[in-house]
């Protein structure tokens, strides 16, 4: 049988939806489409890796529907997201003549739900779209929202807000994880208990390690419902409410292309954490025992807490390209203390390449 932990229920203006967190939920798939309304096709769209594993059961537990399933592969790594892919899977979607009732389940981390709920958002106008995240990462921040995007001659170039009709989070699937994806997710979720939800920096500097699965429940659950709360609050990112959620990410994603990406997502979110949180003190909002409570809890996770042997000025100057400059200033979220970001519109780069110095 499965176990339910909890369900988050997320209410945007275009749609309202469960995010089903729990174990073993996969081999009832069924039970949460149908408690969706959801039958007739469906296109699991995954990588082989995880259909080798998974498939069968998923299949399984749709055809328990009376329902069909086709299986859509795709290679693993950011390239899948091209427009090369996409009308591949459109393709598959007219020659087995999906129509409007269809489901796309996009099972796997955040490639896989960018550009399968890319796919959901666009074919006959939007179809029903199920997110299963794989990943610690997508489970708390990618698989909600209704952020999807590919690439086109740069990152999530084309892109919508396109909510699922429903989120299935089967937290069995973090157990085979290698250890360093699972710390990368981590970083999320200190960063939802840094900006959001303080609870949770209570829970990972107090809970024994490796962490019991009572423990991730709880964790998951509480990053869901932040994620949540900021989605419903600020749907399209454009009252300065989830731009929030970027905490740690604009020196991060700087850090991250500075490394040629060998500084994977979650530990550049971590070191850029830091960083924002640095800046924060010397800007005069933050008091610098904040700094060393998020250093602590970061590098208790094994997550890097500092650029090292980066090249400065080559992080600056990916920073110059990054979306979230606005009139050519840069815009960071800053802290004023725990649970309380700030928007700082105007941060120069002479303070930035101050503080990565320091
Ligand atoms: N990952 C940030 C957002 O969904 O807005």
């Amino acid at each position: 049988m499965f176990r339910l932990i909890s369900t988050v229920q997320v209410k945007t203006c275009s749609k309202c939806y469960p995010v089903y967190i729990g174990f073993n939920l996969l081999d009832f798939l069924n039970v949460f489409l149908s408690r969706n309304d959801l039958k007739g096709k469906f296109a699991l769209v995954s990588h082989k890796s995880l259909i080798d594993i998974y498939g069968g059961k998923i299949i399984s537990s749709i055809n328990r529907l009376d329902s069909d399933a086709v299986i859509i592969d795709v290679p693993e790594g950011e390239e899948s997201k091209s427009l090369n892919v996409l009308t591949q899977i459109y393709d598959v979607l007219v020659n087995n003549r999906f129509d409007r009732w269809s489901t796309i389940i996009a099972f796997g981390g955040g490639v896989i739900g960018d550009l399968a709920g890319f796919t959901a958002a666009t074919f006959m106008r939007g179809i029903n779209l199920v997110q299963i995240p794989s990943t610690l990462l997508a489970q708390v921040d990618s698989s909600i929202g209704g952020k999807v995007a590919i690439n086109y001659r740069g990152k999530n170039i084309i892109g919508a807000f396109y909510q699922p009709n429903l989120v299935v989070t089967d937290l069995n699937l973090l157990k085979s994880l290698p250890i360093r994806e699972f710390n990368s997710g981590l970083a999320e979720v200190i960063k939802y208990g840094v900006v959001v939800d303080p609870q949770i920096l209570n829970i990972l500097e107090n809970c024994s390690k490796p962490l019991p699965d009572d423990v991730i429940a709880e964790l998951v659950t509480r990053s869901c419902n932040c994620k949540a709360r900021i989605v419903e609050a600020d749907e399209r990112d454009e009252k300065d409410i989830r731009i929030m959620l970027n905490f740690g990410h604009t020196i991060g994603h700087a850090i991250e292309a500075a490394s040629n990406f060998k500084i994977n997502h979650g530990e550049a979110i971590a070191i850029g954490m830091v960083y924002e949180a640095k800046l924060s003190v010397m800007l005069g909002f933050l008091d610098v025992d904040v700094v060393d409570r998020l250093i602590n809890i970061l590098s208790r996770f094994g997550l890097p807490t500092s650029v090292n042997q980066l090249d400065i000025e080559r992080i600056l100057s990916s920073l110059r390209y990054d979306k979230k400059i606005k009139h050519g200033k840069i815009r960071l979220i800053l802290l004023k203390s725990i649970g309380n970001p700030i928007v700082h519109d105007d941060v120069s780069i002479g303070s930035i390449r101050k503080v990565l110095k320091m």
